[in-house]
């Protein structure tokens, strides 16, 4: 307080100036582009160089922090206006006392934007993104999306760090849980619906919806084996083709801002990289947002090897970066390197007004506290509306990866032994990046399932063993303080206990697999199967001769062969988020079914990677339904096939597809083409099916994919039912970027292909005429 009165006494003048930018932008703000033009416009007169590079600095408060950055000051910064954001702050109390220094106590009295990775929900979580994915949802995943800005927006965050479309081909790169999974038409539809739940009408006219910032582009899910921040090397055929589309659909759909990523493309870091910010971010693609680094981009750069850091700070600027994310060097340097024409104050100008801007658009200039209501955060957040939508989520992106015998659902009041250190951990249930979660609060499946096993079942816990054996990865699975028990017992005895109640159950539920930081950022694994310890007590466990469910924790496509052989039923339950524990047992005991597909290739063993169903055929393709052929492309020791193909997925009744037909055998490309198929729920139980729909381009100017998904519905069905699935065929979903990177369509014979999964499809041809 006495600091805030102290300011105003020496400067009366700013107060004023404040004031009347507020009743201008009172009248003005949520209007038109001219309007909010004339408002920056005459904001911007008012400010120094030095007040415009604040704008473009974004550090951490240092209350949630990646990287290894430090921050003090953070108070004094805003005060001095050299700081336009903060990030990854929680509550709204919290965050409208920094408001009002950056209000009361700076000179021009510019809002901060508030930002946090709310990348798959705020404090109820839902599942991972790649668990979002395989729900091929995508009305489910804007619900997601609202739900997370209502409850973020409650508590004064007014920016997410999300989504993430980073394509991925490759599950040792431990982000794919953070992902849209390896598919640009599955990963744009996600893109769209994500942003549009974040910012609804992008108007941001009421104080329930946030700014989205897609990321991280680009093409930051291939870096070379997969390890993290390492180098990608792509052609900008397949940049353009596969890696691209999502970002440009989210683009597209109105995001507000966009994140670089950390990776270099041909060579120059994407954070410094003109042609990616500008020639195709802004002059391609038209968009009109800000961009702003990932944590410490610019900095970074100086390890890359492409300057010092005033020279990294030159070119990030001149590629088009809006906002330093933490690494401070705009600050630094910018305005000694305008001096000596290193860079221009036009470009500074363009920076700082589209920050503005974003600022404008979200309503902060009219109340900076628009999105710190401690009502609304008391209300809105966690609410059990919002527990009930994740819980039903949450079973809806689970995949029954396997069901022998039909060993799910279980039957209630049964003796069922519950094993694996992750069934009794409600802090792992959330997954990788759940910045606002408390980990006090999830359910644990073991609690779950025990209030769903039935009066009369006997349900029986033992840990079994650790999460994995000595290695770097027991040291680093703990991060965001989600920390298992100390075990004092050896993996020995844990496990002669899990024998002990398996031999005494009906039913074993192993509840295995990764561990929730063992994905996510800087999580990479050369080994992508159920860690070692695990697999051990799961060998144990088969040998006792006991039916085994195995529920499986995975923040990646796992590499599984053991399993997939002997373990009659695998539910894959992704990291299931806040409600998961719930939607687990709903689905083990029959009160839902699963549906969820996958939205990456599951490989038969970590060689097969990169494997991807959209592969071109090359000149020697290995024949349909072989393993081995010499002089085909192909391995000595393992069949191309992988294990679990992209869009595969049981449920608990079974679907058969026939009738595959065209209503016509060729098209022009101004006409279109519908195919349809029938769809027959064959088993006893009511079931969804995601139909899913690919074309194949037969012969191009360039070489083309074996299929493309081009379209996907989720049908269901009661027992004996069909139904007719049709897909309409337009020439937008023959086109492609050829060689001149022009987008096309080519005339010749195509090949519609519908089915339940990637590979086992119907297939009917067809002919574009031009
Ligand atoms: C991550 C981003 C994230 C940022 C801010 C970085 O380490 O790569 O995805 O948004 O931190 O927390």
């Amino acid at each position: 307080m006495k600091g805030r009165n102290k300011i105003r006494k020496i400067m009366p003048a700013a107060v004023a100036v404040l004031s009347l930018i507020l009743t201008v932008s009172c009248n003005s703000e949520g209007g038109k582009k001219s309007e909010m033009d004339g408002f920056v416009g005459n904001l911007m007169k008012k400010m120094t160089l030095e007040e415009k590079i604040g704008q473009m600095n974004l550090p951490t408060a240092g209350d949630i922090t990646t990287g290894q950055a430090k921050n003090s000051n953070i108070a004094e910064a805003i005060k001095k206006g050299e700081v336009g954001g903060l990030f990854n702050i929680k509550g709204a109390s919290k965050i409208s006392e920094i408001q009002k220094i950056a209000v009361k106590e700076s000179r021009l009295g510019i809002p901060l934007i508030f930002g946090m990775d709310v990348i798959h929900g705020y404090e109820t979580v839902f599942p991972i993104p790649l668990g979002l994915a395989a729900t091929w949802d995508m009305k489910a995943i804007e619900e997601y999306a609202h739900i997370a800005a209502t409850e973020a927006t409650a508590s004064g965050i007014c920016w997410t760090f999300s989504p993430m479309v980073d394509i991925s081909r490759d599950p040792r790169w431990g982000r794919v849980a953070e992902g849209i999974g390896e598919d640009p038409f599955l990963g744009s539809a996600i893109a769209r619906a994500m942003v549009k739940g974040y910012q609804g009408d992008n108007t941001f006219s009421g104080n329930d919806r946030m700014m989205a910032c897609v990321k991280h582009f680009a093409l930051y899910g291939a870096p070379v084996a997969g390890r993290d921040y390492n180098t990608v090397d792509m052609s900008r055929s397949m940049m353009y083709n596969i890696y691209f589309p999502p970002y440009k659909a989210a683009v597209e759909q109105g995001a507000g801002s966009i994140m670089c990523s950390f990776n270099e493309i041909d060579g120059i870091p994407a954070t410094a990289n003109k042609w990616l910010l500008t020639d195709v971010l802004r002059k391609q693609w038209r968009f009109g947002g800000f961009v702003v680094t990932d944590y410490t981009g610019i900095s970074e750069m100086i390890a890359h090897g492409i300057g010092n850091a005033q020279e990294v700070a030159v070119k990030a600027l001149g590629a088009g970066v809006d906002m330093d994310m933490v690494s401070g060097e705009f600050l630094k340097y910018v305005k000694r390197s305008i001096k000596e024409g290193k860079v221009s104050e036009k470009e500074v100008d363009e920076a700082c007004r589209r920050i503005l801007e974003a600022k404008y658009k979200l309503g902060l200039f009219k109340d900076p506290y628009k999105f710190c209501n401690p009502d609304r955060e008391k209300k809105e957040v966690y609410t059990p509306g919002h527990m009930a939508e994740a819980r039903k989520i949450a079973a809806e992106s689970f995949v029954l990866l396997k069901n022998e015998g039909n060993l799910l659902p279980l039957k209630q009041n049964r003796k069922i032994a519950v094993v694996g250190l992750m069934a009794n951990s409600g802090a792992n249930m959330p997954g990788t990046w759940s910045v606002a979660a408390d980990f006090s609060k999830p359910k644990t499946i073991l609690k779950a399932i025990r209030e769903a096993a039935g009066r009369n079942a006997k349900v029986t816990y033992s840990e079994g063993s650790r999460i994995c054996l000595d290695s770097a990865l027991s040291k680093n699975i703990t991060s965001f303080g989600k920390i298992f028990p100390d075990i004092t017992r050896s993996d020995a005895q844990m496990t002669a206990e899990a024998i002990k109640n398996a031999k005494n159950a009906d039913v074993v539920i192993a509840v295995l697999g990764e561990c929730s930081e063992m994905s996510g950022e800087c999580s990479s694994r050369t080994n992508t199967g159920i860690p070692d310890a695990q697999e051990n007590l799961l060998k144990a466990l088969y040998k006792t001769g006991k039916p085994v469910v195995l529920v499986l924790f995975a923040g990646r496509p796992m590499t599984i062969p053991w399993e997939d052989k002997h373990i009659p039923s695998i539910l894959n339950i992704w990291f299931p988020g806040s409600a998961g524990g719930d939607a687990v047992a709903d689905i083990l005991f029959g009160k839902t079914a699963p549906q969820g597909k996958l939205p990456s290739t599951w490989p038969r063993n970590t060689g097969q990677i990169p494997i991807f169903y959209n592969h071109k055929n090359t000149g020697r393709p290995l024949e349909k339904g072989k393993w081995f052929t010499k002089f085909r492309s192909n391995y000595l020791d393992v069949p191309n096939s992988p294990l679990y193909p992209f869009g595969y997925g049981l449920t608990y009744t079974t679907f058969a597809y026939s009738n595959l037909k065209l209503s016509s055998d060729g098209m022009k490309p101004d006409g279109s083409i519908t195919a349809t198929a029938t769809l027959t729920n064959t088993g006893s139980r009511t079931g969804t099916e995601t139909v899913q729909m690919y074309i194949r381009d037969m012969s191009g100017s360039v070489t083309r994919p074996v299929k493309e998904l081009k379209g996907f519905k989720k049908v269901t069905l009661e027992p004996g039912e069909s139904e007719q699935v049709s897909f309409e065929i337009t020439d937008s979903l023959l086109k492609f970027y050829n060689y001149d990177l022009k987008y096309t369509s080519e005339p010749g014979d195509f090949k519609i292909m519908i089915g339940g999964n990637s590979e086992d499809v119907l297939s009917a041809d067809f002919i574009l005429k031009k």
